[in-house]
């Protein structure tokens, strides 16, 4: 069961195996303890580093953090030098999986055909797709953020039981504000995540997954992000390499959950 509010770390490609051992007890030190039920906490290592992360937080006592890996490819297994599968992921500790993160869909030619295939094979594994949407800045100011964004998810709506969709999460990460610092307004991430919603609920979705936001989310904005009504937490770039950082994210989304 997929909790309502998620604070999600990409580490991207960084990090190393000395950073996972000490991450994972400072993270441990910071979540004992703390009232933070209810939210989910999730951790996306760059894959080789997957399994010795999943056992040090268990070791250092912070089971109820989640793992998962940054992408896979679509087929179940087969000669594709350099991929892993959906299930592979599951076998070594993967519960969560981001599928169509922009840096793949820009840097690596991810179509939104090939990211709604990756989002199937992931729920064929019995995992979590986290599904990433995002318009850039051209499209953005050209007034076509949202059209954008619907046409990213049509082909994941088309693959996917409504059902199924209702048990994924879904990243709205606008691309103008990926590492960047540049973090979309409150206002602006709200207006789109409800505009995903009310999509979504137009596709007979009913109970509709929940939606992180992504791009520059710090310590320092993340309340007035969580603040709004259809923002159910964040996919944290930059701000989840460092414990303290992403632990103040996390202690922002514990302020949401304690008042609802
Ligand atoms: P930053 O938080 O570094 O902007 O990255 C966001 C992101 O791409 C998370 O997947």
């Amino acid at each position: 069961m997929v909790q309502r509010l998620i604070v999600a770390g990409n580490w991207k490609m960084h990090g190393d195996r000395a950073m996972v051992d000490a991450y994972a007890r400072e993270l441990a030190a910071c979540v004992e303890g703390s009232d933070h039920a209810g939210v989910g906490v999730w951790l996306f290592p760059p894959a080789p580093y997957l399994l010795s992360l999943a056992n040090a937080l268990a070791e250092a006592g912070a089971k109820e953090v989640s793992v998962g890996v940054q992408n896979v490819h679509e087929a179940a297994s087969g000669a594709f030098t350099g991929e892993m599968s959906a299930a592979m992921a599951a076998d070594c500790g993967a519960q969560l999986v981001l599928v169509g993160h922009s840096e793949r869909r820009t840097l690596f030619g991810e179509s939104d055909e090939l990211v709604a295939a990756k989002a199937r094979a992931v729920i064929d594994a019995g995992l979590t797709p986290v599904i990433c949407v995002g318009e850039s800045l051209d499209e953005r100011r050209g007034g076509e953020a949202m059209a954008r964004v619907r046409a990213q998810l049509e082909p994941v709506l088309a693959s996917l039981a409504a059902g199924e969709v209702e048990r994924s999460v879904i990243a709205y990460e606008p691309v103008w504000a990926i590492g960047t610092g540049e973090t979309a307004t409150p206002e602006i991430a709200q207006e789109m995540h409800a505009g995903i919603s009310e999509h979504l609920l137009a596709r007979k979705i009913s109970a509709r997954p929940p939606i992180l936001y992504g791009g520059s989310v710090k310590a320092s904005n993340a309340e007035q992000l969580f603040a709004q009504p259809d923002i159910d937490g964040a996919l944290v770039g930059g701000a989840s390499l460092a414990v303290t950082d992403f632990a103040g994210i996390i202690a922002a989304a514990q302020l949401k959950q304690n008042r609802a």
